[in-house]
């Protein structure tokens, strides 16, 4: 019987890992055609790690070492390692808090995506659905992109659109924006999953 490869990933996230888990969700339904590798944090306690305990996926704390918004260059080289290791083939960044550089870009050249919870190029950096909010803005939203060197940049794969309600609050809007996030997050990765996974013969399968 002919199947599509599972694509494998890995998911780097510094925090609560929402997104990480609606991945974990779909994979586990059997509604995405990735297969997690390895969930890794710059975070110790990070409850995305749990997350990756729950689901039974291979997990890692990485010290980042002495910077605030990047990784040390040779903790850099054994990320690439790590993720070589476990076979990954698109990293997926997950409210990953640090910005990579030349060692991971150059490893995964155009496999490693991020999701933004604005209509990028609007709004970068931190809490954008505050920055759209204090804007005035009447439409925000999310956008996955291919992360490069710079913060939130890189091309835009997706992006959806979500209202900003007279009445919202801060929580209110990334609540909603979050909802969506997991949606489009897994609908890009599906798309991933079809370019890149390959047709085999399975004996038995
Ligand atoms: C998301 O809002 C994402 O857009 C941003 O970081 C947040 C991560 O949230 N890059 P979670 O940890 O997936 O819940």
């Amino acid at each position: 019987m002919s199947r599509m490869k599972r694509l494998p990933i890995g998911i780097l996230g510094s925090g609560k890992g929402s997104n990480c888990r609606a991945i974990l969700e779909r994979i586990r339904l059997g509604d995405l055609a990735a297969e997690a590798r390895l969930v890794i944090s710059d975070v110790l306690d990070a409850p995305i790690l749990d997350m990756a305990r729950e689901f039974g996926v291979a997990n890692a704390y990485l010290p980042p070492g002495k910077f605030r918004t990047r990784l040390e260059l040779e903790i850099e080289v054994q990320l690439v390692q790590m993720l070589r290791d476990a076979g990954v083939e698109l990293v997926v960044l997950a409210g990953f808090m640090r910005v990579l550089h030349e060692p991971m870009l150059t490893a995964f050249p155009r496999r490693i995506i991020n999701i933004h919870p604005s209509l990028l190029p609007k709004f970068p950096g931190l809490e954008a659905w505050k920055q759209a909010l204090v804007a005035g803005e009447t439409v925000t939203g999310c956008t996955v992109h291919y992360v490069d060197e710079r913060i939130d940049h890189g091309q835009l794969l997706a992006q959806e659109e979500v209202k900003i309600l007279p009445n919202d609050t801060a929580e209110s809007l990334h609540a909603r924006i979050q909802v969506i996030e997991h949606e489009l997050y897994s609908a890009v990765i599906a798309e991933f999953c079809e370019k890149y996974g390959e047709s085999s013969q399975q004996v038995g399968g």
